[in-house]
């Protein structure tokens, strides 16, 4: 059997593994699958004959709560694949997001024997121009079978670390500190109904009620979840706003509209 387990905060790493769990199937392999939130730790990976790690680059890295999940699960020698899902794809500051994955893994005697990264828009900053994203999205396809090929017929791939990545990825300390606190930007404002779906879809536990309000912590991901989420547009970004794309992140408006 093949444990997949997966962080996504606007559904692009979540369409992605669900695509590829569905080769895999078809291709006559079974797949568990699991997304990876810091609700729960009960879980294993030293029972499977491959594992498959699948995470967005968040500022050339890897998100701090994938590193806090895996750290915190079992996890012993096994065969392991690492998938990264950026926008940018194979761009020389996206290359050192795995050196640390790495180190961790074979700490842990786990042989990586495949990492890929796969293209998908950009969900912050700036928004990608429609027709991109759907040339990105036409090309999937195509990119999640030959991941499949790979790792059914046991094709090894790595990947190089570019100079610009190695540097990048020394700043991680920083770009976690800013992460966790991006959600002190967030205001919610008078449109806010309380269905607490941003409460139950948070990865990070990092959104509560306190005097019927909804407030957030120092626990953040920046993973944009909320604030492209929340059905009532109640969620607005003050301090931080450059992150966030001003009319927010629907992938599935994007494969609706291919189909
Ligand atoms: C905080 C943050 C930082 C990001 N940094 C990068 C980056 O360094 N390189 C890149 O190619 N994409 C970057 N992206 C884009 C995401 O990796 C990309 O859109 C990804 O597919 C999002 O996956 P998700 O929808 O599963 O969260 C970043 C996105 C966020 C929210
Ligand atoms: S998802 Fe939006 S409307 Fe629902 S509780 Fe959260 S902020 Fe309020
Ligand atoms: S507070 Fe919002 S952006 Fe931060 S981790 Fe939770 S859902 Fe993601």
């Amino acid at each position: 059997m093949i444990k997949m387990a997966y962080f996504s905060g606007t559904g692009n790493t979540e369409y992605v593994s669900k695509l590829l769990k569905e080769k895999l199937d078809s291709m006559g392999k079974k797949v568990e699958i699991t997304k990876i939130t810091l609700k729960n730790y009960d879980y294993s990976i030293d029972d499977c004959e491959l594992f498959i790690l699948i995470y967005p680059i968040h500022s050339f890295d890897v998100p701090w709560p994938v590193y806090k999940w895996l750290k915190n699960i079992k996890i012993n020698s096994v065969k392991t694949a690492i998938l990264s899902v950026s926008a940018g794809g194979y761009i020389p500051t996206n290359s050192g997001s795995r050196i640390k994955l790495k180190k961790f893994f074979n700490k842990k005697d786990c042989e990586i024997f495949y990492e890929d990264d796969i293209q998908m828009p950009l969900n912050c900053i700036k928004p990608m121009e429609e027709k991109e994203i759907y040339q990105i999205l036409e090309k999937l396809p195509n990119k999640i079978e030959e991941v499949a090929n790979n790792i059914v017929n046991n094709v090894p791939k790595s990947t190089n670390v570019h100079f610009k990545g190695l540097m990048l990825s020394k700043v991680s300390t920083f770009q976690n500190f800013f992460a966790k606190i991006f959600a002190k930007g967030y205001v919610v404002n008078d449109k806010c109904n309380l269905c607490q779906l941003c409460i139950n879809n948070c990865p990070t536990n990092n959104i509560f009620l306190k005097d019927n309000k909804i407030k957030f912590g120092m626990n953040c991901s920046l993973c944009l979840n909320c604030i492209y989420n929340c059905p009532q547009n109640a969620i607005e970004q003050k301090k931080f706003s450059f992150m966030v794309l001003k009319d927010g992140y629907n992938l599935k408006k994007y494969i609706n509209d291919k189909v």
